[in-house]
């Protein structure tokens, strides 16, 4: 076996599994302002950006080549019906027109989730102690609708509302946008590596947790019914999240489903290397590729990635 190990053009000629920058996807935050870049303290070298800054980080995305940047608002205010999320003056709204305008051929994609942008922070309409299903669906269609029609690319619902890729699929085709891919967060599970996201897109819930609508981590079955639901609904794409700990989800879903899959190396999954290579623990640089490598083996056609910048130059 280790003939083929002897040197690096041989590793490189038999090597299985490639890495290229137009399948990394950058997550970005867009808030109000003007030159603001407001450093996301546990998120090395990313920050809130005003929409002028975010023409700037997206400039450069694009010239890296990246396969496109998914945007994150964070509105001048919260209330409990997330009307900023499907506002065509909202903030994400604003930032697409203006990307559309300045950052012509990349490619955007939109979280489409209410989390932001309610003042509880939970991702739909909550009665009482509850985060109530239907309800929350009207306001995810509308806000995937607005998103379009300020310049989507692609919508990619994460609230984990049952019945929404249904509900945005109607919406959008009724108001002409037949041709809006949507890429379902379709196995997304209630983890602890959100945290560091939930500093960035101050949306951390005010009381209770989401674990009534994200999914219970040891579940892998039912992960394949979430993504053969979303797909039966009229999803395009679907979303394996996190990503690294849910590897084997990857490879399940590879195997089951020919459409086109992404996976979220999420917020804490980012931290955790860095925090390790500032104590000198690990290599920054070969984790980071080792982690995206992995994550491209077990079979993700795209990785969503903080690292996304980064890995592309070293690329
Ligand atoms: C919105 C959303 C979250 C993330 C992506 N979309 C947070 C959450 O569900 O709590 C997490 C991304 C990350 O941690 O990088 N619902």
């Amino acid at each position: 076996m280790r003939r083929m190990r002897a040197t690096e053009g041989l590793r490189r000629l038999v090597r299985e599994t490639r890495l290229a920058p137009e399948q990394l996807v950058l997550p970005l935050f867009v808030c109000p302002g003007e030159g603001v870049r407001r450093e996301i303290s546990s998120m090395p070298g990313n920050a809130q950006l005003s929409i002028d800054e975010l023409v700037k980080e997206c400039a450069e995305a694009k010239s890296l080549g990246l396969g496109g940047v998914i945007l994150f608002g964070i509105p001048e205010h919260k209330d409990e019906q997330a009307s900023g999320a499907y506002d065509d003056q909202g903030i994400v709204q604003r930032a697409l027109r203006a990307l559309k305008r300045e950052v012509p051929g990349l490619v955007l994609i939109t979280d489409v989730c209410n989390c932001e942008y309610t003042s509880h922070g939970h991702c739909g309409l909550v009665e009482g102690d509850d985060v109530v299903n239907d309800p929350s669906l009207e306001w995810l269609a509308k806000a995937a609708v607005s998103h379009a029609k300020a310049g989507a690319d692609i919508v990619a619902p994460s609230d984990m509302m049952d019945g929404r890729v249904a509900a945005i699929r109607a919406a959008l085709d009724r108001d002409g946008y037949t041709n809006t891919p949507i890429l379902s967060y379709a196995a997304k599970f209630a983890s602890c590596f959100y945290g560091p996201f939930r500093e960035a897109a101050e949306s951390t819930p005010q009381f209770g947790d989401r674990r009534s609508y994200q999914m219970d981590a040891p579940n892998a079955r039912e992960a394949m019914r979430e993504m053969e639901l979303d797909l039966e609904e009229g999803a395009d794409m679907l979303m394996v999240k996190p990503a690294m700990p849910y590897l084997d989800l990857l490879a399940k879903a590879r195997e089951r489903f020919d459409v086109p899959l992404a996976a979220y190396q999420v917020s804490g999954e980012f931290s955790m290397i860095h925090a390790a290579a500032q104590r000198g623990w690990i290599d920054l640089d070969r984790a980071m590729m080792e982690s995206l490598i992995s994550i491209r083996r077990a079979g993700a056609d795209f990785v969503l990635t903080y690292f996304a910048k980064a890995a592309a130059r070293a690329l």
